[in-house]
């Protein structure tokens, strides 16, 4: 069973064959054919807001000749209202399409819905846990912005504690050699523990960096992170850390030459605009790139 539940099951192999199949599926974006899911059908059950994550799986499954079928707030607009639990509504939808992308407010949602799911369970985002996915367009953006998967210094920076998409970026990329995370958070949003510890395990070093200037002297990629307001339980913890780190002129002022920006999106203030037309800004492109790459994972999960 192709399920995606978490970076952590991807090998070093699968990434570069998969960013391969991507580069390859770049080209039949552009040309628009080489349809080989024809006949499929992809459903998207998201429970939480999404416009990158829904829309690009929805157009990697268009550009390939499948087709799609989605909801949008499940939380609201689905029999999970009702009271059904998430374990019956896969074995529903199961049986009206062929692979299941799923987001989802409960850590750990999309491994128990893989658990009862006859047709492959793609994690779109489970909580404050993984977005698989997304670590995977993320590790294909420095492949193809840097050329190299080795070697590497990555600022990690704002809410690290709550920022699922960094805790797959650290899972996926700490199998290469030679990687160094700085970590520049508030001090009561840090990198988890056992994130930490996965990632030292594999080999690479987490060092902790409270100043982002100096972060970004030493970093050739800077992976900028939105707050993640919905997980806090008071507002107060929120306005205490929101805003401590900002990438404007002055950041950018102390980046390499050949360094990137890069957000998961969307930013809510912690990149100023005015950065955006710098071309180390790589976070569009970023977005961009999501759709080859989703491409190449529904290709593999169906095939
Ligand atoms: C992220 C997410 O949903 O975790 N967005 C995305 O999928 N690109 C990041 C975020 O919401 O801050």
């Amino acid at each position: 069973m192709k399920h995606v539940i978490s970076a952590k099951h991807f090998t070093n192999a699968d990434i570069l064959s998969l960013i391969e199949t991507a580069i390859q599926m770049e080209q039949i974006k552009k040309q628009g054919h080489g349809l080989n899911l024809a006949g499929r059908i992809m459903g998207a059950l998201f429970f939480e807001p999404s416009t990158r994550t829904r829309l690009s799986f929805e157009s990697a499954m268009l550009r390939l000749g499948g087709q799609v079928i989605s909801t949008e707030n499940a939380r609201e607009f689905s029999s999970a209202v009702k009271g059904e639990t998430l374990e019956d509504t896969i074995r529903v939808v199961e049986g009206y399409v062929d692979v299941i992308v799923l987001r989802h407010h409960e850590i750990g949602a999309a491994a128990r819905a893989a658990n009862v799911s006859a047709v492959p369970v793609i994690s779109a985002g489970d909580g404050a846990g993984e977005h698989p996915t997304q670590a995977l367009l993320d590790t294909f953006t420095i492949a193809r912005e840097l050329s190299r998967l080795d070697d590497l210094t990555i600022a990690l920076v704002g809410d690290l504690m709550y920022g699922r998409t960094v805790h797959s970026l650290v899972y996926m990329l700490s199998q290469f050699p030679k990687i160094h995370f700085l970590c520049v958070s508030p001090s009561t949003t840090p990198l988890p523990r056992d994130v930490v510890d996965f990632a030292t395990t594999r080999g690479a070093s987490v060092q902790i960096e409270n100043d982002l200037g100096r972060a970004a002297e030493a970093s050739d990629v800077i992976y900028q992170t939105r707050v993640q307001k919905e997980r806090f339980h008071s507002m107060e913890d929120y306005e205490a850390v929101k805003g401590q780190y900002i990438i404007d002129e002055h950041i950018l002022a102390r980046m390499n030459e050949k360094a990137i920006i890069m957000h998961p999106l969307p930013r809510a203030g912690e990149i100023a605009p005015t950065v955006d037309a710098d071309p180390r800004a790589a976070y569009f492109r970023q977005s961009h790139y999501g759709v080859p790459v989703r491409m190449a994972l529904l290709a593999r999960c169906l095939a």
